[in-house]
């Protein structure tokens, strides 16, 4: 019920049982506690105990509160109980609950309201006015069961409802409010929502009615018309078909999710009762978390069409941010021009269950959308590729589940592009830009290989460098190292030493090249460090520094873009109201800035310290 539980507690607390029962009944005592004849049952020996904050009765099982006391005793519904000791020991009732009393009231009464509605859509169906709409259905191959089954209607001609309805006291307001009414601007009831349409009742998790959907027969626009928000009806958190699906997962089918109406309808009659659709929106958040208290992997079987790719990747978009181990996506693609209900009536039931037994991850889903279109990136798009690649499954907040999709991406990503045209654009004969101007930047291969150098000394400084890293155009050996490196880290969840690095390497046959790269670059450990002290931190941010240094030296403008890009959003949140920095300036970002100063005035990092 929609009281606050505090409110209802206070009410229980300042309800002594005893004298409420004992305003009524003559009470005896009996040790600490008092009985009486039980009011709920004729008995002549008392077996009704009335304790502190309960009661019950030996002899007819009786048993509940202060406020159940009054439901049972005075025959007063939960509301009414709960408002009568709430003025009795001097309490008001929190307006708010009032409120949603009502609403909850409300809501009970506009689904009979709907009830009606949909008792006289479907009369309609099979009348001579639905004879059209019948027909249609049965056109396109939907069998009586089925029609039956998803309780398909007729809207009629939009003119009826008003007055068929009012011998059951449902007056037009009603109507506006379960949504089947239009209504003006002031709330004054129009027309019908729905006339010369076929009716899709819409359902929730508990099977009971809370709207409509309607399709037109011919081409008329638009195709599908869903019910407004109501008290009942949310479309961001509602999905078509949500009971029969819920109970056929239950059973062990896959919970299919489809773009519309006719799609679910038609897988169920093939045999796949597990099928839901959002109603005329993209999959939102909420939906996802709906369909993840059903399933732990639920398919999404979306259209082959260009429409279906860009629904598929804002679903990717929003399902990231919300996965966990236990929160899967996969994805099943149709061909172009298909969707489920049109490859079902092409092929059968078999063809769909080849369709959805090739569902993919949602990193392969993610992977196919982004490089699909790519036939041969040049070396620009390919870092931006894995530049948003990094970041996407950056979106991940559990943390070791993001470094998989990581390295799952990049694998896909490496796979994909390794050795493809590397040579063309070899780094370091590249022309740079520079504030100054545009020049040469002579032996960048050479501090490649000194960043690559820093990255295995000090690993620690991956998670601060990682996604400019990850942008780096590399020659193919200090690719595949960081490859490797990238490897590593998504699979050791421990402490990121030089040590547990070499040993990550080792796996890929790569720690005598690393040693190797160490030694030629001349990078050692620090002496006189004791490990936890203070000089170990200002070592650490140095390294930073330095690595940026040779970077932004090397990559001037996507240096200076990005660092611009971070200053800004570090001025607007220290100004914004609730900024998390609390208006501090984000001290990473200083000593970037220093380096990008430092690159402006023509300073080149040196190589040996
Ligand atoms: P589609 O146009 O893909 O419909 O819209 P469909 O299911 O293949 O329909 P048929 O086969 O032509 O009957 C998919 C979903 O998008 C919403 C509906 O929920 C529909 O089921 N939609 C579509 C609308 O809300 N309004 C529209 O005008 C069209
Ligand atoms: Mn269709």
């Amino acid at each position: 019920m929609a009281f606050d539980t505090a409110f209802l507690d206070e009410i229980r607390n300042r309800t002594p049982l005893a004298s409420l029962i004992g305003r009524r009944h003559k009470l005896v005592r009996s040790g600490r506690n008092w009985k009486i004849c039980c009011p709920f049952h004729g008995e002549k020996t008392p077996s009704f105990y009335v304790y502190d904050d309960h009661f019950h009765c030996f002899g007819c099982g009786a048993h509940g509160d202060a406020i159940t006391f009054v439901m049972q005793s005075e025959g007063r519904s939960f509301p009414e109980a709960v408002e009568q000791l709430a003025g009795e020991a001097g309490l008001e009732v929190p307006k708010q609950d009032i409120q949603q009393q009502q609403r909850a009231q409300e809501a009970k009464s506009l689904t009979e309201v709907l009830d009606l509605v949909q008792a006289s859509y479907r009369r309609r169906l099979y009348q001579a006015e639905g004879r059209r709409g019948l027909e249609y259905l049965r056109k396109r191959g939907l069998s009586d069961d089925t029609i039956e089954r998803f309780g398909l209607g007729w809207s009629g001609d939009g003119r009826n409802l008003v007055d068929e309805l009012r011998p059951y006291n449902v007056t037009a307001d009603m109507l506006v409010r379960s949504g089947v009414l239009r209504s003006d601007e002031q709330g004054r009831p129009q027309g019908e929502l729905f006339f010369n349409r076929v009716t899709f009742p819409i359902r929730d998790r508990r099977g009971r009615l809370v709207s409509f959907g309607g399709r037109t027969l011919g081409d008329g626009q638009p195709k599908y018309l869903n019910g407004p928000e109501t008290a009942l009806f949310s479309k961001r958190r509602m999905l078509y078909n949500v009971d029969y699906a819920r109970e056929a997962v239950h059973r062990g089918e896959e919970l299919i999710v489809v773009e519309g109406y006719m799609d679910v309808i038609a897988l169920d009659q093939a045999g796949f009762h597990g099928g839901v659709a959002p109603l005329g929106t993209a999959l939102g958040d909420e939906q996802f978390m709906l369909l993840w208290r059903m399933a732990a992997s639920p398919i999404l079987c979306l259209d082959g069409d260009a429409a279906g790719a860009r629904a598929a990747l804002r679903s990717c978009e929003v399902a990231l941010p919300l996965l966990t181990p236990e929160r899967r996506v996969r994805f099943c693609r149709l061909e172009a021009k298909d969707d489920p209900d049109s490859l079902i009536r092409r092929a059968g039931a078999a063809a769909m269950q080849h369709a959805l037994d090739g569902a993919t991850s949602l990193a392969e889903e993610l992977f196919n959308l982004l490089v699909g279109g790519m036939s041969s990136p040049g070396p620009d798009e390919r870092a931006a590729l894995r530049e948003r690649l990094v970041a996407l499954s950056q979106l991940i907040p559990d943390r070791s589940l993001a470094s998989e999709y990581r390295s799952t991406l990049l694998d896909m990503f490496f796979a994909q592009f390794r050795r493809r045209g590397g040579k063309a654009s070899a780094p370091g004969q590249r022309a740079l830009v520079s504030s100054a101007g545009q020049h040469v930047v002579p032996g960048g291969d050479q501090r490649l290989r000194l960043l690559t150098a820093l990255v295995l000394r000090y690993p620690n400084i991956l998670p601060d460098i990682e996604q400019a890293y990850s942008g780096l155009e590399l020659p193919s050996d200090l690719e595949e190292m960081r490859a490797a490196l990238f490897d590593w880290i998504s699979q050791d969840d421990g402490a990121l030493t030089h040590e547990r690095c070499l040993q990550g390497l080792k796996r890929h046959g790569l720690e005598r090249a690393a040693r190797e790269l160490l030694a030629q670059n001349g990078v050692r450990a620090r002496q006189n460090q004791r490990p936890g002290t203070e000089g170990e931190d200002l070592v650490h941010e140095e390294i930073i520094e330095r690595w940026w240094h040779f970077y932004g030296f090397l990559n001037f403008e996507a240096f200076e873009k990005a660092v611009t890009h971070d200053i800004e959003a570090a001025i607007r949140s220290a100004y914004a109201e609730n900024s998390e920095t609390g208006g501090t300036f984000p001290t990473k970002l200083l000593a970037r800035m220093r380096i990008l100063d430092a690159l402006r005035r023509g300073e080149v990092p040196e190589a040996h310290d």
